[in-house]
């Protein structure tokens, strides 16, 4: 049973839809469940705003704490598409046993989605590019400083809506020095802690005049792994290479949906190790024809160049197999193709 407190100041006609800043406008209403005496307790919806917390909650000295990133569309229809929410709470579960913090049931994961999404259906418009992004995160909320997992916690879902632009291009340099993640650590987790740990980093690349770094191996800085939020593709002689996943790569669910796209539209995919040298050598060879990244927040979103050292390749992005792969992802989520995957899940709104 889900309590509902309707907010009374909608802020939906005071939004403007046309500038949408990604990941700092928020809907209406906001989720809230908390963990305590080893179980989750009721499901409440309010208003969205601030709310109060222990300074000694424990999510602040230890970082115990998991997220999700996942959208949802309107169709034509005005029915809202959640796109593989099924694998996004997988993940936040695969997430939180890692991080020693309790799982998430699917009843109130499924129902506190949809009675959201039902409130704050108009925050998603059906408008071409229009998307609502769905943030659930899990954080340690027991007012306690010893350091050890905390025995209480707070589940939350906000939405934000989001508008696809036509983005920059963008330029990536693989990282030689600092690591995102190492072989029995997180990095396959959304743990906050991996991104709060990447910042650095990509702060230093960005003042050389990159866009994001690419993260390789942290034994040997050769192995490709990914680059930002997104996982990370190639096109070698025609064939879609993309590495294959480990304990030190995040599982994007946008990434095995482009696999299973690409082997539907006819197309060759490996998922192996891609060295640095690889990429160089068929830079060279000429026969390196296309990167690109995948991500919920980004879809396929093609890369401009990647500088490794003295050496840059850099790609045309016209006509490519990366915007062919682009349409047919974003038609399926917005229910204009036939989702032959059984992708999405519609929840009727009218
Ligand atoms: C580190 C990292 N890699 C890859 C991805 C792409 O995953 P997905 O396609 O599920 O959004 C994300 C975004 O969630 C990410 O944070």
């Amino acid at each position: 049973m889900i309590s509902v407190t309707p907010s009374k100041n909608s802020r939906l006609n005071t939004t403007d839809f046309n500038n949408l800043p990604f990941g700092m406008v928020f809907s209406d209403h906001m989720l809230v469940c908390k963990f305590k005496n080893n179980s989750w307790g009721p499901v409440q919806i309010m208003e969205y705003g601030d709310f109060s917390i222990s300074p000694a909650a424990q999510v602040f000295h230890y970082g115990q704490s998991v997220f999700e990133g996942m959208k949802a569309f309107k169709n034509s229809s005005n029915d809202i598409l959640f796109f593989r929410r099924d694998e996004n709470l997988k993940r936040l579960n695969q997430s939180a046993k890692r991080m020693a913090i309790p799982e998430i049931t699917s009843e109130i994961f499924y129902d506190g989605l949809n009675t959201l999404l039902k409130l704050d259906s108009e925050w998603c418009k059906s408008d071409p590019g229009f998307s609502i992004y769905i943030r659930p995160f899990i954080f340690a909320s027991e007012p306690c400083i010893k350091a050890s997992s905390s025995n209480e916690y707070t589940f939350m879902i906000i939405l934000s809506p989001t508008k696809t632009y036509y983005s920059d291009p963008i330029h990536l340099i693989i990282e030689q020095e600092y690591s995102r993640s190492a072989s029995g650590g997180v990095g396959f987790a959304k743990a906050a802690g991996n991104y709060g740990a990447s910042f650095f980093p990509t702060n230093l690349a960005k003042k050389k005049g990159f866009t994001q770094v690419i993260w390789t191996d942290s034994k040997n800085h050769n192995l490709i792994e990914e680059s930002g939020t997104m996982n990370i593709w190639f096109v070698i002689d025609n064939v879609l290479v993309t590495p294959k996943l480990s304990d030190t790569i995040l599982g994007g669910i946008t990434r095995d949906s482009v696999i299973l796209i690409s082997k539907d539209l006819g197309l060759t995919v490996q998922e192996r190790d891609i060295t640095v040298d690889e990429i160089l050598e068929a830079s060279k060879k000429g026969i390196l024809s296309e990167a690109f990244g995948t991500g919920t927040a980004v879809s396929v979103l093609p890369i401009s160049s990647i500088t490794f050292k003295e050496d840059k390749v850099t790609f045309s992005n016209l006509e490519t197999i990366t915007l062919k792969l682009k349409d047919r992802l974003l038609s399926i989520q917005k229910g204009i193709a036939l989702d032959s995957f059984g992708w999405t899940d519609k929840l009727t709104i009218n």
